[in-house]
């Protein structure tokens, strides 16, 4: 069972950004100076490097950034996020190309408080309302009837749009700043691993954003929990910290899974994402012994492995990562320790099979994109 009530889930924030107090239902303009563009091109020519740590600062030139049509790259408590206005079309096609992703995959509108949800959807079913009151601001994203002036550009040409309020106080303060919706996908290339970082952004597409705020490691380290509330079944189209069970306990209500989705729109659900380049092999226990023992493999890779349930202390391995043993811990450091795997320049990388239960589903989602189950030796 998770530790955290969900209201809590997610303000915890890394210790190298101090939160400013949290201000709900605050019009933009009263809390934060505007600047003019020209000001702003000019503090950002001075600034040398395009990371720049989050203040008050920092987060003023984003949301002007953000008001020309630049790219952006902002933390929230799931991953880094590659933001554009949300309302301005021509800055939401530079996403897709910054990304390599194709246009029809939605992006995510991040806004700041649940009354926003109006200028963003329509015919806003109940159960949303309960779901926004409960788990927002916090890691969780839901598909609604989009409004129609939300651009078909964001929603990939669906009448649908998701939506979420992040409770990283970063990126409530960007959006506070803004006044206004911003899209963000995750800020990694189309397929590759989400990044929660700062510096893996800056890996990723650092030639491509205008300027990438630096907020600490994120503290989930997964993507959302996204639930389409767009037709009549609600349906879970990706798991996340936020779990089904606990979201149906809330709700009262039983979620669909996508299997039973013929049309499947979310490419967080393709087969492979979030993957290293590295060959990647998801591995049992008894099968982490048997190569320990030298019956696999024959000792002809350099290998490296993200263990588990199994201590390990052998040169066979070139890198070895011991994960930790809570969920919440192994979410966290997961995508970066695959970074970390792949940046060895190994010849394959295994990964320690973590529990099967469903507290783990969201991890484990992740990891069977990652990785491919090993067989046959
Ligand atoms: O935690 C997160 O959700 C992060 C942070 C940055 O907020 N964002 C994120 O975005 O993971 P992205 O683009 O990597 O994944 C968004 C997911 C995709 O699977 C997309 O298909 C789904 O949301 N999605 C967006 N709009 C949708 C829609 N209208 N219907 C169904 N799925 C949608
Ligand atoms: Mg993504």
């Amino acid at each position: 069972m998770r530790r955290n009530p969900s209201h809590d889930r997610g303000v915890h924030h890394s210790a190298d950004y101090a939160a400013p107090k949290r201000k709900r239902h605050i019009k933009t303009n009263h809390v934060v100076r505007l600047i003019r563009p020209t000001e702003c091109s000019l503090l950002v020519k001075e600034m040398k490097t395009i990371i720049q740590p989050a203040n008050k600062d920092t987060i003023r030139i984003v949301a002007e950034l953000l008001r020309q049509g630049k790219l952006v790259a902002i933390p929230t408590e799931t991953v880094y996020g590659l933001g554009a206005d949300a309302k301005n079309p021509d800055a939401v096609k530079r996403i897709f190309t910054a990304k390599g992703r194709p246009a029809n995959h939605p992006l995510i509108v991040h806004i700041s408080d649940k009354a926003a949800l109006n200028d963003w959807a329509i015919e806003i079913p109940e159960l949303a309302w309960k779901l926004a009151e409960h788990f927002w601001p916090g890691p969780l994203t839901m598909v609604l009837k989009k409004h129609p002036d939300v651009p078909m550009e964001v929603t990939g040409g669906q009448n649908t749009v998701a939506l979420r309020v992040p409770s990283h106080p970063v990126a409530l303060s960007v959006l506070q700043a803004f006044g206004g919706g911003i899209a963000a996908p995750s800020a990694n290339r189309f397929c590759r691993i989400s990044p929660t970082r700062a510096s893996h952004v800056e890996e990723e597409l650092g030639d491509k954003v205008d300027m990438i705020l630096d907020g600490g490691a994120c503290q989930v380290g997964l993507e959302s929990t996204i639930v389409d509330l767009s037709a009549a079944q609600p349906t879970l189209l990706r798991p996340g910290q936020i779990s089904k069970s606990e979201i149906e306990e809330f709700l009262q209500v039983k979620l669909e899974l996508p299997e039973n989705n013929k049309q499947i729109h979310a490419p967080g659900m393709m087969e492979v994402h979030y993957a290293p380049i590295t060959e990647t092999f998801l591995c049992t226990q008894d099968q982490v012994k048997d190569i320990l023992q030298g019956d696999a493999f024959q000792h002809q890779h350099k290998m490296g492995i993200a263990s588990y349930f199994t201590k390990i202390e052998s040169d066979l391995f070139a890198k070895i990562i011991t994960m930790p043993n809570d969920v919440d811990g192994y979410a966290q450091c997961l995508y970066g320790t695959l970074r970390a795997l792949d940046d060895a320049v190994l010849d394959l990388i295994l990964i320690e099979q973590p529990p099967q239960t469903e507290e783990w589903l969201a991890v484990n989602d992740r990891l069977a994109k990652a990785a491919k189950v090993l067989t046959n030796w």
